[in-house]
């Protein structure tokens, strides 16, 4: 097997908690990332999914770098990241690029989308030179589905769909070998979403990207998704193939997400499995013991407020072989299928994608 283009393990990120104004003290911690672990293959796409404030874009901005780790390692290509500053970590930044959620707010209104997409040029001249800019940028807007001609316009002169694949060539702009998209399309309308995603996955099949996507839509990532890890509180609750999270699901949060995807098909979604989660997500600053779900699960006992559940194959499927035996953070992970085989979301994985440009 490939090595791993990234790999995550323990990854910490607390915000510190301050009172007062003149002295600052801090008084306790925001745990937005809380022990993540995962990895990321070579033109693998891996989604990441969760309800708001779990941690998803705190964890994006660890992998590009923009925020440092409270603790943990990130690894590219085998080396540790988190340690490196100056040239070396410099370097490693121009691999890992990021692509905001929001179109409208990303990018700078007084700037011209040549300035835009050029603009990494500017702090990594090595990638090409002055002279040069203008037809690579042009170069850019073509490969994202933009007339080279819109280089001198700004964007308000374009459409919220139109303003993404800017993101998207700036993104590209110094040739980066993995994309975290941070909520690519969550601002877009639904039919512009499915041309985005397209792009997307044409743009990996074509520059052998590897991506890290992220949403709260579980249907959306499907789509695009070889992997799926489901985030609940700064920590995975469970990662697993397209199949074996949308067919086997067997952490009762993930169960819970699946039972709320909207279906396109009527039979699918009569069939569906329906579970409505009561309370609402505890605060990242003060946790629950043991397992984080345990306040919303109806599954939940004793021991999953003493013992903190690990992200691993649970032990009732622990020397079995099949779908249902992948890393699953539950003291008493059990297979319950939400979604009829075929029936799910808008797509049904990577294999079956139409082409809608
Ligand atoms: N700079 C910061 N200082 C303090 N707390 C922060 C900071 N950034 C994020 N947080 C907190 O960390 C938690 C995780 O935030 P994050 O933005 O990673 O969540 P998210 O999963 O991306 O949510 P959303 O779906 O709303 O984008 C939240 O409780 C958030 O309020
Ligand atoms: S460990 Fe317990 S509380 Fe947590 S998801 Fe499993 S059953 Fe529910
Ligand atoms: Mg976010």
């Amino acid at each position: 097997m490939a090595e791993p283009i990234l790999e995550v393990r323990d990854l910490v990120k607390h915000y510190p908690l301050t009172r007062g104004i003149l002295f600052k003290k801090q008084i306790g911690a925001v745990r937005a990332v809380d022990g993540v672990s995962f990895a990321l293959d070579p033109g693998e796409t891996l989604g990441i999914v969760g309800e708001s404030g779990c941690g998803k874009s705190t964890v994006a901005k660890l992998v590009v770098n923009l925020e440092r780790p409270t603790s943990g390692v990130i690894r590219y290509k085998g080396e540790d990241i988190t340690r490196l500053s100056g040239r070396a970590l410099k370097a490693v930044r121009r691999n890992i690029q990021m692509v905001f959620q929001d179109p409208y707010t990303s990018l700078n209104p007084r700037m011209t989308v040549g300035d835009i997409i050029g603009e990494p040029y500017e702090i990594h001249p090595e990638v090409a030179p002055k002279g040069d800019r203008r037809r690579r940028v042009r170069e850019l807007l073509d490969v994202v589905g933009l007339n080279p001609e819109y280089i001198n316009r700004y964007p308000h002169q374009f459409s919220g769909g139109q303003r993404q694949r800017i993101g998207i060539a700036r993104g590209l702009a110094l040739r980066p070998e993995i994309i975290v998209a941070d909520e690519p399309v969550s601002a877009l309308d639904v039919s512009v979403q499915a041309q985005v995603i397209n792009l997307m996955e044409r743009l990996q099949d074509e520059f052998g990207l590897s991506y890290i996507f992220i949403a709260h839509d579980l249907s959306i990532v499907r789509h695009i998704s070889d992997r799926v890890g489901v985030m609940y509180l700064g920590r995975l609750a469970e990662i697993g193939s397209d199949a074996e999270i949308y067919e086997h699901p067997t952490h009762p949060y993930t169960q819970a997400l699946l039972s709320a995807v909207p279906l396109p098909d009527p039979t699918a979604r009569e069939h569906r499995d329906r579970i409505i989660l009561t309370g609402d997500v505890p605060s990242p600053a003060n946790p629950p013991s043991g397992c984080r779900f345990r306040t919303r699960c109806w599954k939940a006992r004793e021991r999953c407020e003493v013992e903190v559940p690990e992200l691993a194959v649970p032990e009732a499927f622990r020397g079995l072989r099949g779908p249902a035996a992948h890393p699953s953070a539950c003291h008493f992970a059990e297979e319950r299928q939400i979604v009829p085989a075929g029936g799910g979301g808008n797509g049904e994985g990577r294999d079956s994608r139409r082409e809608t440009q």
